[in-house]
């Protein structure tokens, strides 16, 4: 067995040793451990070690020729309310053209807020305690009965919570989407390596393989065929969200009116900063391109400076919400640019020299990964719009304390009682009471709006209300 061609290519790599342990294991675990190493490319491992491992890599981006990336102003802070509403036309013709198709990333491991499951299943909102992917499906049904097409819906899981997802849409009857038009996907797995560039064992008879970052939903977008099937239902635009964000307008008008009136390929939403250190990545323009810079990329003095206005120069926070062309996608997947890695230094559970299991109390090793947001310079006429983060952004990112289910079940709270008051109801003096709204009766301002208007008689706004 150990004259395997799989095992001669890794020993020829020089990683040899991901079969240290192979004659001990038993012929199904061979096979496993045979096929995890299959999964490899080990000509682009040996390319990341040469450059990001590399003792003189550059450290992060370089600032030369670092500007603010411009933006498109919110109508109520400065911008164009005509050229709004004639983007919000443009958006809307699309969706009921059927152009659109909803895209969620989903692959992550939810490290930080410590949940034993896929994140989507984690419930979320303030009365009925929905999953975040209920929320989302009810936003997306709604949607599209509002234009008249119903949506596809793309949704990039992880090897780790691929089954699982799966299984919670088909026991919650995919929560009233027709099943053949949502679409699960695994994203890429990529191979952690100690500091010398060597690949890690997890486990005598598995290789330390993680999710390789939201950006492979790129390269799996194309390898799972969905491209293609987009191309048959004639969509030629998706709306990128990720699952931990109950908030965000998974499906904008005006946004995808912008998009497609700039004539670009990959637009994205922007909030200005809370402040001058809120660890986001900023929208900046570099070399006549549009990219997003790391805040740790970003030196402190520089994120502190000011404009003549003395409003923060470099504001423009990234939230993660974009939108992408078709055969952008197809073209970063499968063309000449690709885009680029990042290390994180982490602490990986490994076995040692004997194969007995080593947790590691400090970073032993390095995972590889993409982001989505590093296309932008390779997109033509790139957009950039201003959001509300109040109406578009609070994700759940850990158990406790900012970006927790508290503050986004408060945040959901408050918007809900934002639409109840812009529509005349009158609210309680004092603490919002805690009410919902299912994203059926109204998911953004103008439903909300359509759906209140009919209602008769108009209930109270009290502590348990839930509009449905
Ligand atoms: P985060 O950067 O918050 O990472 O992902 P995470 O893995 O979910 O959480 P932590 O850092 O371990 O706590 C932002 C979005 O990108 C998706 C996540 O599912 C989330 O929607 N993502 C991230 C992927 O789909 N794949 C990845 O490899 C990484």
């Amino acid at each position: 067995m150990k004259n395997h061609p799989v095992i001669a290519a890794f020993q020829q790599a020089g990683q040899g040793q991901v079969f240290a342990f192979f004659d001990q294991l038993a012929p199904a675990a061979q096979e496993r451990l045979l096929a995890e190493a299959a999964e490899i490319d080990l000509a682009e491992v040996d390319g990341l070690n040469r450059t990001l491992l590399a003792k003189n890599a550059p450290a992060g981006a370089t600032l030369d020729g670092l500007v603010p990336a411009p933006y498109e102003l919110w109508p109520e802070h400065g911008g164009d309310p005509q050229a709004w509403a004639k983007a919000k036309a443009a958006g809307e013709a699309a969706l009921r053209a059927g152009r659109v198709g909803a895209f969620m990333v989903a692959g992550g491991q939810g490290t930080r807020l410590g949940y034993d499951g896929p994140k989507g299943t984690f419930p979320v909102t303030p009365l009925k305690r929905k999953p975040l992917f209920h929320v989302f499906a009810e936003k997306i049904l709604a949607a599209g009965r509002r234009y008249g097409r119903p949506l596809h819906w793309f949704i990039m899981t992880s090897h780790a919570n691929h089954a699982a997802t799966a299984a919670h849409f088909a026991e919650h009857e995919y929560f009233g989407l027709e099943p053949g038009r949502v679409h699960f996907f695994r994203q890429g797995r990529m191979p952690a390596v100690n500091f010398e560039g060597k690949i890690l064992l997890e486990a005598k008879d598995a290789i330390a393989l993680s999710p390789d970052g939201h950006g492979g939903s790129l390269r799996a977008l194309e390898r799972s065929g969905s491209l293609d099937l987009m191309q048959r239902e004639g969509i030629d635009i998706l709306s990128y969200f990720q699952v931990d964000n109950p908030l965000v307008r998974c499906i904008d008008p005006a946004f995808l009116g912008w998009h497609i009136l700039g004539g670009s390929e990959m637009s994205s939403k922007m909030v200005p900063k809370a402040y001058a250190r809120e660890k986001v990545g900023v929208f900046c323009r570099q070399n006549g391109k549009t990219v997003v810079v790391e805040y740790s990329d970003l030196p402190g003095a520089v994120q502190d400076e000011t404009d003549a206005r003395g409003q923060i120069r470099f504001c423009s926070g990234s939230i993660a919400i974009h939108l992408l062309d078709r055969e952008f996608v197809r073209r970063m997947a499968t063309g000449a640019t690709a885009l680029p890695w990042h290390r994180a230094d982490k602490k990986i559970p490994t076995v040692d020299a004997t194969g007995a299991a080593v947790k590691p109390e400090k970073p032993n090793g390095v995972k590889f990964e993409m982001f989505v947001f590093d296309a932008l310079p390779f997109a033509r006429h790139p957009v950039v719009i201003e959001t509300l983060r109040a109406d578009d952004f609070s994700p759940v990112k850990n158990a406790e304390g900012v970006d927790s289910p508290q503050t986004c079940r408060e945040d959901q709270i408050k918007q809900f009682g934002r639409w109840l008051a812009a529509n005349g109801a009158a609210l309680p003096p004092g603490t919002l009471p805690a009410v919902e709204v299912s994203p059926l009766f109204g998911y953004d301002e103008d439903s909300f709006a359509a759906a209140w208007g009919k209602l008769s008689p108009k209930p109270a706004v009290r502590d348990g209300l839930y509009l449905e």
